[in-house]
């Protein structure tokens, strides 16, 4: 068996949402201090719902394919339901990581939370 799925090699090669959202009003940026790799989330929200959503990834390959399928996931949701999204779903809809990999979807279930809080920290000023 392939060590990683169509999916995962789809959003790898071909990324969805790559890029900086220059009037984001939620940023995230997280990283994992084993691998060194870092992700950047931009969230324009508005009236509740993730309008557009941006992200920059500087990292393996099931980092960007993950980070990739977890804009796919949110785009046009509640921010609520945003706030759900785990590593788990991010990974199943991939179709699985290989064990050593789960951290990488991990990664971006942090940079969509962080990201939203800094939206919650922004609307509160
Ligand atoms: Fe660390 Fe993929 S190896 S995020």
């Amino acid at each position: 068996m392939a060590l990683y799925s169509e999916k995962v090699m789809d959003h790898f090669r071909n990324p969805r949402n790559v890029g900086v959202l220059e009037d984001a009003n939620g940023i995230g940026e997280v990283g994992n201090a084993k691998c060194g790799d870092i992700m950047k989330m931009y969230l324009k929200i508005e009236d509740d719902i993730i309008q557009d959503v941006k992200f920059e990834t500087f990292g393996c390959g099931s980092a960007i394919a993950s980070s990739s399928m977890a804009t796919e996931l949110i785009k046009g949701k509640p921010v609520s339901e945003a706030m759900q999204l785990t590593n788990k779903a991010v990974a199943e809809a991939l179709d699985g990581l290989p064990a050593h990999k789960i951290h990488c979807s991990v990664l971006a279930e942090e940079a969509i939370r962080s990201a939203l809080e800094d939206y919650h920290k922004r609307m509160d000023s």
